[in-house]
């Protein structure tokens, strides 16, 4: 059977008495009055409450807690592996129609019975606007599980062009031999989904570990696949600290491959200790890393001014600028920047009147950061730029007392190395660099060199060969190039994602080379 073409999911506006607001609302509204939610580890499809519990707070105000969760520990996670390695002949020998189907059907569920319910979470528990969390938890999620399974069902045939008379080549794309461990991060529920999903699809089993930031969207969505069909024990629900979850798993002689998204610092060292277990394993494990991001908008004196300050708040400050792909650093002519009614002013004007406050009232275009450690790192750079001489433009102002809100905050610099050009923020926090009219190319190169990222970028420019120069002296900078567009909002099957240097190991997530890496092929040949 061929699985007919499949679409992005539709976007809904949410407007103001739409069905879909009501629904939403009632939704959001339900969530909040209920309260903390109790979150189980999920072991074998059973529920298992250890005691150990943690809260996931609402960062619009931390004095609430969405969810408190049972942490898995390391005796749970040893039974998660043994009972995943034992789920793991029947899941890979399942006939590939029927594994495809329980992609396909959870997709639909959460599209329609489970939209709401997951966007609430995601709004309560990660701090996203209505807007933000229909493109991730009800679209972009959506689109990761029905292109996975398209894009997994055209590895499948891709085969030897030539036999030779009398035999029949074809090449098997076999799960990974072991298990895969899942970390994923708090900013999206759909790379939350993607990151366990994406192995299991092409029969794998997997140890997830989700973001204790995003810990209640995540559970939701493990439990829209176990009614979608998934057997007990293919993907075990895992949350709790990186200790003792990772550790054990990376430790396992049955280790098979890592699929991580989160920070490069983390990424790092656990390639460091997996490298060092390497004697450990059975095979040479699959790692698998999307990470940070020092993304760049590059203004051309061609371009087109409006267009580019609105791409550029879009591209800063949605979500409160915690995008792997956000934007943090803009450079712009200096003749451009300064003119009257110019970049600058443009800019002020409209960050100035972007409202900030909780997101379960709606009508905000930011919302609160993530938690209390990303409150202070923010706060601190923020501190940090202007000692180090950038001028604040607009912001710099944080309230932590009953939310994590932080302004959205433009820093101008005169020194494009300075504290807040080159490090990672993960913030609303914006650095310009006003360049020379005639210095170009030297800003391409200065772009190219400042940091060790390589994640998003774009090019703003009405001139056709200044484009072109630009992005092939950028060629390296990123592994995601937008034209005059902002460099955020990659759509699963139009735009597949993915970063190299520091920023990953560039396997692009919504692609068939991603599922590739989870596969380990076995070529055969028969003779007639
Ligand atoms: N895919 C997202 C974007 O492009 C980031 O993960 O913004």
């Amino acid at each position: 059977f061929e699985i007919p073409p499949v679409n992005n999911e539709p976007m809904r506006n949410y407007e103001a008495k739409s069905a879909d607001r009501a629904g939403l609302q009632a939704a959001v509204d339900a969530m909040m009055a209920k309260g903390t939610f109790e979150v189980p580890c999920i072991i074998n499809g059973r529920e298992v409450r250890t005691g150990r519990k943690s809260k996931q707070v609402n960062p619009s105000d931390h004095a609430k807690a969405l969810c408190e969760y049972h942490e898995a520990d390391e005796a749970l996670i040893g039974e998660a592996i043994k009972g995943a390695l034992e789920a793991k002949t029947a899941w890979e020998h399942m006939p590939w129609n029927d594994r495809a189907a329980i992609f396909l059907k959870a997709a639909d569920l959460l599209a329609g019975k489970y939209r709401y319910e997951v966007m609430a979470a995601t709004m309560l528990g990660q701090g996203k606007n209505v807007w933000q969390a229909e493109i991730d938890a009800a679209a972009e999620a959506c689109d990761f599980l029905r292109f996975g399974i398209k894009y997994a069902e055209q590895l499948y045939s891709i085969q030897p062009p030539k036999n030779s008379p009398n035999v029949w080549n074809r090449v098997e794309y076999r799960p990974l031999e072991g298990f895969v461990l899942a970390v994923s991060p708090f900013n999206f529920t759909a790379i939350g989904l993607n990151i366990p999903c994406a192995p299991a699809m092409v029969g794998n089993v997997v140890v997830w570990k989700p973001s204790p930031m995003a810990t209640y969207s995540n559970y939701l969505v493990y439990k829209i696949l176990e009614e979608a069909g998934l057997p007990a024990g293919v993907i075990q629900f895992c949350p709790g600290p990186p200790e003792p979850i990772v550790a054990t798993a990376i430790n396992h002689r049955e280790f098979a491959s890592l699929h991580f998204t989160g920070s490069t610092f983390v990424f790092r060292n656990l390639w460091k200790q997996i490298s060092n277990n390497l004697d450990k394993y059975r095979g040479y494990p699959r790692i698998v890393g999307e990470t940070g991001g020092k993304n760049f908008h590059l203004v051309h004196k061609s371009a087109n001014v409006e267009s580019a300050v609105h791409q550029t708040i879009r591209a800063a400050f949605e979500y409160q600028g915690q995008k792997c792909s956000a934007l943090s650093r803009l450079y712009v002519p200096k003749s451009m920047w300064n003119a009257k009614g110019g970049f600058k002013e443009l800019l002020q004007k409209h960050v100035g009147e972007i409202s900030l406050g909780p997101v379960n009232e709606f009508q905000h275009f930011m919302g609160p950061v993530i938690a209390r450690h990303s409150y202070d790192k923010i706060m601190g750079l923020i501190d940090a730029g202007k000692k180090a001489g950038g001028q604040i433009i607009t912001g710099g102002v944080g309230d932590d007392s009953k939310g994590f809100f932080v302004q959205p905050t433009v820093i101008e610099t005169t020194d494009p190395g300075s504290v807040t050009m080159v490090n990672e923020i993960f913030g609303p926090v914006l650095t310009v660099y006003a360049y020379d009219d005639d210095k170009f190319e030297e800003t391409c190169h200065l772009i190219d060199s400042t940091t060790e990222y390589s994640l998003t970028g774009a090019i703003f420019s009405t001139d056709r060969a200044a484009l072109i120069k630009a992005s092939n002296l950028l060629r390296n900078a990123s592994g995601m190039m937008y034209y005059n567009d902002k460099c955020t909002g990659a759509v699963v099957g139009q735009q597949p994602f993915g970063g190299a240097r520091a920023s990953g190991t560039n396997d692009r997530a919504g692609s068939m080379a991603l599922l590739l890496r989870f596969t380990s092929a076995r070529t055969i040949k028969e003779s007639f």
